[in-house]
């Protein structure tokens, strides 16, 4: 049993630096949660290597928290009719940093956590390539609620949901927002502009800078933008120097 014990932990320890500390146990995201230095794992100690996401969401602030509370049973757009969960956001509630996606998908939508779909990793690898954690920053999305076939979010929609972003902007106050795809920047800017000319210059949203990136899943799908994600990540990576 000791032996197992270590190669469980030496799985996980390897697993975490080279991949991330999040990992799915039955379908469900976990995080791997270290006990204290010095203490040993053994099967008697009873600390919980690998901890429910769920369990240690207290990465809300308690405002932050109030407001989930307040709004989790929206039923303003139809979109709620078909949704398992309001996928409210994830993060650092102090974050400077807030990431804004387009819409929960499929598995997004069965965990009530964005991006926790193959797009997410691909999103915790671009956030590692800058030295970041999911923990260090916040993540939401343009609609709380998963559009049927995951079609893109509809005007009406986007009208309703908006002002759940906004407040969760007021309550965290990032110091930049990153708007991943056209879907995302469109909608938070009211254009209809293209993506490579929303990438060209860092635009305002609620007098916060905001720069507009590719969406990773446009990034699985056509590997050859991933150069010019990588620019923009270095973008990010200055201007967070300054804030
Ligand atoms: N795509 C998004 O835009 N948001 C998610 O949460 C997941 C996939």
């Amino acid at each position: 049993m000791k032996e197992l014990i270590e190669d469980i932990e030496h799985y996980l320890r390897f697993y975490q630096r080279s991949y991330s500390a999040q990992l799915r146990l039955n379908g469900v995201l976990r995080e791997i949660v270290w006990p204290e230095e010095g203490q040993k794992i053994t099967k008697n100690t009873g600390v919980p290597v690998v901890k429910s996401f769920n369990k240690i969401l207290p990465q809300r602030s308690a405002e932050l928290e109030s407001y989930y509370q307040e709004i989790k049973n929206c039923t303003k757009c139809a979109l709620h009719t078909g949704r398992k969960n309001f996928v409210f956001g994830y993060g650092n509630p102090n974050a400077d940093l807030l990431f804004v996606g387009e819409a929960p998908g499929r598995e997004e939508d069965e965990q009530g956590m964005p991006f926790v779909g193959p797009a997410g990793r691909l999103l915790d690898r671009m956030l590692s390539a800058i030295g970041l954690k999911r923990e260090d920053v916040y993540i939401a999305n343009i609609l709380k609620c998963r559009p049927p076939n995951n079609r893109d979010p509809l005007p009406d929609e986007v009208a309703q949901c908006e002002p759940y972003l906004q407040r969760q902007i007021e309550l965290i106050q990032p110091k930049i927002i990153v708007a991943l795809g056209r879907i995302a920047g469109q909608s938070l800017l009211k254009t209809s502009d293209s993506l490579s000319k929303l990438r060209q210059s860092v635009q305002m949203y609620q007098n916060i800078p905001l720069l507009i990136t590719y969406h990773p899943a446009a990034l699985l799908r056509n590997p050859r933008w991933k150069e010019q994600s990588w620019q923009d990540l270095k973008k990010l990576k200055n201007m967070l120097k300054s804030v």
